[in-house]
């Protein structure tokens, strides 16, 4: 159903939590303040596009004081079974519920009334610039705070250095802009045009960056199932050459077997407040 599995999404989550900024909690505050101001007492409900097993929520939740009320939005079935296992236990999190749906044709029809912040991780270099548009004018006519963290941004630095690590990533940043569902997808552009469309609704925002540093044994799993991921995007894009890519790929992975790998990948969150 989804290109996502579990799987993948277990293994990225404690360099997401790694990677996300401290600095966010304040930010949010403040911007949640303001989204606030005229239903104090309620429980903060929260709408999260592309929940997937729910890391978003299990991050947030016990950074944000108030009780809450999560929506858990995705259009594939196992991965909200897996949200709904475990979203009760998270702290301050009263109710929840999920829901699914294809963000890429159902961004209208999710409950929008009352929604006080509406959040994602990892999904907006997936979506179109179309797509982020009517997403600001739904965060704007609802007058949410947003949130949307870990946004890759296109930099990319790995050690022991490759002569071919940049064409690599070349190849990999125009993968990421092939549509993957939503049309033409923003990919390294996301957070720019994000930035953009919110702030020419009114919006206040803020970004900071929320790079994964991937040096520390634990982290190896990951980096191969990155480099393997990246290799294979580069030689959709780059088919004639894919005997450079399987080269490049090959010394990456032996690197990384040796325990030797390091592998910065850049990533930004976005957040913001109506004015
Ligand atoms: C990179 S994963 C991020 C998941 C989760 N937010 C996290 O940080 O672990 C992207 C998520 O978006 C969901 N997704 C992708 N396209 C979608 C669509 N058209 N409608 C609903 N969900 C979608 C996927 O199923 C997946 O769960």
């Amino acid at each position: 159903m989804s290109g996502f599995t579990a799987d993948w999404l277990a293994l990225r989550e404690p360099c997401d939590i790694a990677a996300r900024p401290a600095i966010l909690a304040d930010a949010l505050r403040g911007a949640l303040d303001a989204a606030r101001a005229h239903a104090p007492q309620q429980p903060l409900r929260v709408l999260d596009l592309g929940c997937g097993t729910g890391s978003n929520l299990r991050f947030l939740s016990s950074r944000i004081p108030q009780h809450q009320h999560w929506t858990l939005v995705d259009h594939d079935p196992l991965l909200l079974e897996h949200a709904a296992a475990t979203a009760g236990d998270a702290h301050n999190v009263g109710a929840w519920t999920t829901l699914r749906a294809d963000l890429a044709t159902d961004l209208g029809s999710l409950p929008w009334q009352g929604t006080q912040l509406v959040t994602a991780s990892a999904l907006l270099d997936l979506v179109s610039r179309a797509w982020v548009d009517e997403l600001a004018d739904q965060c704007a006519t609802a007058a949410a705070a947003m949130l949307f963290a870990l946004s890759y941004d296109g930099r990319t630095r790995c050690s022991p250095g490759l002569a071919d690590d940049a064409w690599v990533t070349e190849q990999v940043n125009q993968h990421q802009r092939l549509d993957k569902g939503f049309g033409p997808a923003l990919g390294p552009e996301a957070t720019d045009h994000a930035q953009r469309a919110f702030e020419a609704r009114g919006y206040l925002t803020g970004r900071t960056r929320s790079d994964w540093i991937l040096e520390t044994r634990d982290t190896l799993p990951l980096q191969a199932e990155l480099v393997r991921g990246w290799a294979t995007a580069a030689r959709e894009i780059a088919a004639p050459q894919r005997t450079r890519v399987d080269a490049w790929e090959e010394a990456r992975l032996q690197a990384i077997a040796r325990g030797v790998s390091r592998i910065i990948v850049g990533h930004e969150d976005l957040w913001g407040c109506p004015r």
